[in-house]
Parts: structure tokens; sequence; C-alpha cells
């Protein structure tokens, strides 16, 4: 019995669940999740995608062949019925449908490979294509949709227009090291994308106030718990916007988006571990401290550091530790930012930087600051890096006609996703995570 019903106006189960169908019979469609069956009785777990809904069958109900042929169904089968709604309170999401009619299946393999058993994280990875409906994968990547939707809601709201740069690029954003060469058409030299940020600042002479949410992609050789060689970029680019100014962007988008995730969708937070107080309490501004000041409290932790050096995960854990809320560490050396951060007009050993670190351990979840917009500044600055100016020759057109002072940041929203719902692996954040090992499935 494999016919499906292609007139028949099918709902969805969140409907169901949240009551907003109760009356007459109703129809719906999708997976098999789990069955069992105790005296003459099925009860099956349909999920949609929307939810998931008890539904139980009584023999007599349908014919015996087809109940017998039910109770043998395989998990992850696809099914078709109809039913009514009962509100039970004992039912798990308090209320099930009591099954009319089955109008049809879809038989799966049997041995869905994912089974209640505890597996290994690599034979996951490997099975990512089906792992993905798993229950708390699912309410991650639900957070994550709702996660974007407040982001383009906050920016909607504030004026900013959403625009698109290519993938294929030719001139490096953020350094040459973690480049992903391409074969494109057998020409040298092509890559893909670090960052929307350097034609962000071509559009802003077009657009205004703009940002993205797109994939960035960075040849990190390294395998920690917080890098992807692909990840999704929410930058933001201001014209007229100095140091300070972006700070406030980012400080007033994080919260928003947090205030969101706490107020619209707290159950799924707390269903995987998260913590709706955390996300309620944040308040902007978050605390700022300058570069000199973090890396006197990383020395005054007894760990390595000098004036001039990045902070690695050795150096940055620790250093967040010391925080509830996120904070930003304002004004890197020059030596540690690309070419394109503005030095600071009285002390040019620094940058107008600012990077927003997550506490808890988590660390950088956001890299930002002012960019020069003087052309003969901007040029001296990319002979200084050893770059090559003909390489960049259309991001300093862009400092000849009608330059202004301007601003911008990336968040890496797996970053955020992870610290906001106290997740422990970056990987968990995203259907298909991509890293230095896996490209499949
Ligand atoms: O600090 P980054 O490299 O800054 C830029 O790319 C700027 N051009 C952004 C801009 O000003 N428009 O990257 C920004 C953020 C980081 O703070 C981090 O959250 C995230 O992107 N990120 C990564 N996330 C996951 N995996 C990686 N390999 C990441 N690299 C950066
Ligand atoms: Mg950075």
């Amino acid at each position: 019995m494999t016919s499906w019903s292609i007139m028949t106006v099918f709902i969805d189960v969140a409907d169901i669940l949240y009551g907003r169908n109760d009356e007459g019979l109703v129809n719906i469609q999708g997976w098999l999740q789990n069955s069992r069956s105790s005296g003459g009785i099925q009860f099956l777990l349909i999920r949609d995608g929307t939810g998931v809904v008890q539904c139980t069958l009584k023999r007599g109900v349908v014919n015996d062949e087809l109940f017998d042929n039910l109770e043998k169904l395989p998990l992850e089968s696809t099914i078709e019925l109809s039913g009514i709604v009962n509100v039970d309170k004992r039912a798990p999401s308090g209320r099930e449908i009591s099954v009319r009619e089955v109008k049809g299946f879809n038989e799966a393999m049997p041995d869905f490979p994912i089974v209640k058993k505890e597996h290994g994280v690599e034979f996951l990875l490997d099975h990512r294509h089906l792992y993905v409906r798993d229950p708390k994968l699912q309410t991650i990547f639900r957070l994550r949709a709702k996660f974007m939707q407040a982001a383009r809601k906050w920016f909607d709201e504030n004026g900013y227009t959403e625009t698109q740069s290519p993938m294929f690029i030719t001139a490096a954003c953020e350094g040459g090291s973690t480049l992903f060469d391409v074969d494109y058409f057998e020409r040298k030299g092509v890559y893909l994308s670090q960052s929307w940020q350097l034609y962000a600042e071509a559009m802003i002479s077009s657009l205004g106030k703009i940002y993205t949410i797109a994939p960035s992609f960075r040849a990190e050789p390294s395998r920690t718990r917080r890098h992807l060689s692909e990840f999704w970029h929410m930058e933001v680019e201001e014209p007229w916007a100095d140091l300070d100014g972006i700070m406030k962007v980012g400080d007033e988008i994080v919260c928003y988006i947090s205030h969101t995730l706490a107020k619209e969708v707290p159950k799924e937070v707390e269903m995987i571990g998260g913590k709706i107080q955390k996300l309620q309490k944040l308040e902007a501004p978050f605390p700022r401290i300058s570069y000199d000041e973090a890396v006197e409290t990383v020395q005054k932790l007894g760990i390595d550091m000098f004036w001039g050096d990045d902070f690695g995960y050795q150096q940055e854990g620790p250093l967040t530790e010391q925080f509830e809320t996120p904070f930003w560490v304002v004004g890197y050396p020059r030596g540690i930012k690309p070419f394109y951060h503005m030095p600071n007009p009285s002390n040019p050993n620094v940058t107008l930087s600012a990077d927003l670190l997550a506490p808890e351990g988590y660390g950088e979840i956001i890299g930002g600051g002012q960019r020069i917009h003087d052309y003969n500044h901007l040029l001296d600055r990319i002979y200084e890096d050893g770059l090559e100016p003909e390489d960049y020759s259309w991001y300093l057109d862009i400092r000849k006609w009608g330059t202004v002072p301007h601003s911008g940041f990336g968040l890496g929203i797996e970053r955020v996703l992870m610290w906001m719902l106290n997740l422990e692996h970056i990987r968990d954040t995203i259907p298909f995570p991509r890293d230095m090992r896996r490209v499949f499935p």
C-alpha cells in the first residue's frame, strides 16, 4: 500500500500540538520515529518536521492485514493517516491522534543505522545525513533558524540592507595563510572568500548601512572545538561609523538575538541544555577592556604572553573565564591585525579594532573595527604588509571617489550559537560541518 493521496489537505503536526486543530478529522503525514504495540493497540510516534505526535491505532479500525503490516513497519518509514485529535494529559504532548484511517505508507529499509544505543562521534559524522533527524540536532537547527530570523529582523528594523559578495575572490581579506585555492578555469590566484568585508566597503557607497549572512571559508589547519573550514558569517558595514559606533551595533544585535531566543523559543533552548537566564540577562553595553589590560590579565594568571602577541586558545580561554558576559578587547597592535585596520591616530602602533569575546572559555565571537579610508594611508599599509597593490586596485579605488570613515564587523554564527546554547563543539551548530578532515557527507 504505497499510493499517496494527492488531493488530501494535510496539516502540520505543530498545529495539532498547539491545539489549533482540535475539531473534526485531521490528516497528517510524516516519518515513523518510534512505535510500540500492546493489547491490540499500536502507538505510532509521527514526526513531520514541525513536531512529533503520538497516534494510536486500534485493531479493527483498519483491516487486519494492514494492521499487521503496520506493526512490522520499520522505523523512519513514511506514513499518511487521518484521525481525531484527543486532548489527553497522558500523551507526551498533551494531545494525540486517534487513528481512523491509514491512507498510505512507504516502507523504509529495516535497520535504520542510528539506534538508541550510544554511537561514536565518527560514526555519527559519517551518518550525518541521517543523524540530522536526531531530536537534539533538530532543535539546534530550529534555534539556528530563529537566530538568523532575529538577526534579519534587527537589521531590517534598524535600516540596514542585506547584500551579498562573491565567493570566488582574488584578494585576501584576512591574510594568505587560510585561503582556499580554487581551480577556476585554469586561472591562478582565485580563492574562496574569507569575508564579505572588502566588497562591503564598495557596497556602502551604493546602499549605505549593510549586512550579510553568508558562508566564509578558512583553510584552518587547526583541529579545535571552535574552528570550521566553512562557517556562516554575519557581517555589517556602515559608512560614517567609527569604532565606538560599530561596537554599539555589536552590543545591540547580540543582546537582541539572545533576548529573542529566550522569549520566543525558551523550551527549545532548555531542551538542549541552554540557560534562559543567561540569555535574558545580557545587557548592552558589554564591558570593554584594552588589549593592554587583556595582556596584563593573562600574564597575571601566569600564562605566557608578550605585548604584541595574538591571543591563542591558551590565553583566550583563561581570560574569558574571568568574565560573566561577553566583553570587548579594544585596540590590538597593528602587527596582528590585517592591513585594512585603521591605526589609532594618537598611537599608530595599535589599531581602532575590537573583538568581542564570549565568557566561560568560549572566546572570540566577533572581530571588527574601523577601516582606513584614506587612499595613501591604505597604500602604505598594503606595502608595509608585503601585499601587491595591483591585487587591491579596485579596493583602493573606493578611496578615490567619495571616501568616508567607516567601520564594520564579522560575527561567527556557529561560535555565537555554541556559546548561547552551551554546546561543547562547534560542529553541533551546523547541519553538515566542514573541517580539516571532513567534507563527506
Ligand atoms: O575575526 P575575523 O577573521 O574577521 C573578519 O573576517 C573580518 N573581515 C570581519 C569584518 O570585519 N567584516 O572573523 C570574524 C568572526 C570571528 O570573530 C569568529 O566568530 C568567526 O568569524 N570565525 C570563525 N568561526 C568558525 N570557524 C572559523 N574558522 C572562523 N574564523 C572566524
Ligand atoms: Mg578575528
